[in-house]
């Protein structure tokens, strides 16, 4: 059987015959039919903008993969840094490549100070957190003019480091900020998930993380670092299209990522957690949801997975290792109940509903100390790394132009102006 697909317009009666490529049918033959003939697909259900190798999902069998090495793994066996460099360069490094990743991004996390004394702190006393972080990355472009030149390998790679190494260094900055504490440098002799705890957490000289809770930072910023054509690497991807500089790009992918719909969605969770109050009226809580007037159940449901979301099934487990050494989040119970009533519930289940990354994530990081204004903040600094191997496949795909979506337009036709005199 031929691998092709054949449209055929029958106000003219005229065919093309299409190829299916990695299954997918090029846009191409429609506009060979008719150049003026434009799929409408809102918010992109069934668009695929790229060819990639970065990450695959299959959302039917739950499967995520980061440059062909399934999560599980990843998380099980891996770092955050060593997954960076995966994601970047496409393989696992080598003893030492790995050496030179961690060295290299090591000493990258200091900012100027300029940024901290003079644009951080010229934030309103309560600005949330994640409004300084979009904020600050757009401004760090103004530091680094020469990552315009986006063409340059070496340009690129120096911003790549500078942006993966900066961002929790940001990251902990707005936090000192919004709690009225001191900033605290970073620590290079300090693991990446252990200096970010130190700059948040550090008062006087001493600060010991536990390794536990180290390690399961670490994790988490492995199941966060990519997820292919989300909001935010979109974002991350029309932006750098019209190739402007990687931090004004990552600013734009933060800012998607702010919304509530996406990885806004952990702090939502909580809020939700904290207003539903007791597993009493989680009931309650479901019909209002089901009718409409509770909003949405934060934190279930995902866009690619329909069975389940393999992040939440390891975030879920690693809970209990979490709440071993913070003591029990008095909101898990309530989220407990929530899950099974919710995975029992026709309404749900029939629109494959299930908990995602975010359901489980929020609670894990309220046990660990971090103030709800930075859940979202948490889920971008790893995140970081899968923004920019997006965007350099991007720079480097010979395929690639300007993102520019055409439109279906519906509005008035031509009409004369009329003075304001007038007009009724
Ligand atoms: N609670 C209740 N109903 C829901 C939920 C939910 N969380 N999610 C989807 N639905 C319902 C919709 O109302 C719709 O019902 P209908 O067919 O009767 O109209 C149906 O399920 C399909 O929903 P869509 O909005 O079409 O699904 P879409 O794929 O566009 O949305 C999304 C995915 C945005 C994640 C959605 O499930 C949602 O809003 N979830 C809650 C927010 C959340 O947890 N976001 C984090 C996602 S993970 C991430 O970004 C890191």
């Amino acid at each position: 059987m031929a691998d092709t697909f054949t449209i055929t317009d029958n106000r003219t009666g005229k065919s093309v015959e299409v190829p299916l490529h990695d299954g997918g049918i090029s846009s191409k033959g429609l506009r060979e039919l008719d150049p003026n003939l434009y799929f409408y697909d809102p918010s992109y259900m069934q668009t695929a903008a790229c060819r990639s190798t970065v990450t695959y999902i299959d959302g039917d069998a739950g499967i995520l993969r980061y440059r062909g090495y399934p999560i599980e793994q990843l998380a099980d066996q891996s770092t955050y840094l060593e997954v960076a460099y995966l994601l970047i360069h496409g393989e696992l490094p080598n003893a030492a490549q790995h050496e030179k990743w961690v060295f290299d991004i090591t000493h990258h996390t200091f900012m100027h100070e300029n940024l901290r004394k003079r644009f951080l702190e010229g934030f309103h006393y309560d600005a949330h957190p994640m409004g300084m972080l979009v904020s600050s990355l757009a401004a760090l472009s103004t530091f680094y003019p020469e990552a315009k030149d986006i063409e340059n390998p070496e340009s690129r790679n120096k911003q790549v480091l500078r942006l993966i190494a900066k961002v929790p260094t940001l990251a902990a900055a707005c936090h000192r900020f919004s709690v009225g504490q001191p900033f605290v440098y970073p620590d290079n002799n300090l693991d990446f998930a252990s200096n970010f705890l130190s700059m948040m957490w550090r008062i006087g000289d001493k600060y010991e993380p536990h390794p536990h809770l180290v390690r399961a930072l670490d994790v988490l910023f492995i199941l966060h670092a990519d997820h292919e054509q989300n909001c935010g690497s979109t974002a991350m991807r029309v932006i750098g299209s019209s190739q402007a500089d990687p931090y004004s790009a990552a600013a734009g992918a933060a800012a998607a990522l702010y919304g509530p719909l996406h990885g806004g969605a952990n702090e939502a969770v909580v809020r939700m957690l904290q207003d539903i109050g007791s597993v009493a009226n989680v009931a309650a809580f479901i019909q209002s949801v089901k009718g409409g007037a509770g909003g949405r159940l934060m934190g279930f449901g995902h866009r690619v997975y329909k069975n389940f979301d393999p992040r939440a099934k390891i975030i879920k487990k690693m809970a209990y290792d979490v709440f071993e050494v913070t003591g029990m989040n008095p909101l898990l119970e309530i989220a407990l109940k929530l899950e099974e009533a919710a995975l029992s519930d026709d309404y749900f289940v029939s629109r494959k509903l299930y908990p995602n990354v975010d359901f489980y994530s929020g609670l894990i990081y309220q046990a660990m100390g971090f103030p709800l204004e930075m859940f979202t903040v948490l889920f971008a600094i790893p995140r970081m790394s899968g923004w920019l191997a997006q965007w350099l496949e991007l720079i480097q795909d010979p395929e690639q132009k300007i993102s520019r979506p055409r439109q279906i337009y519906v509005g008035h036709g031509e009409r004369d102006y009329v003075p304001k005199i007038s007009r009724g």
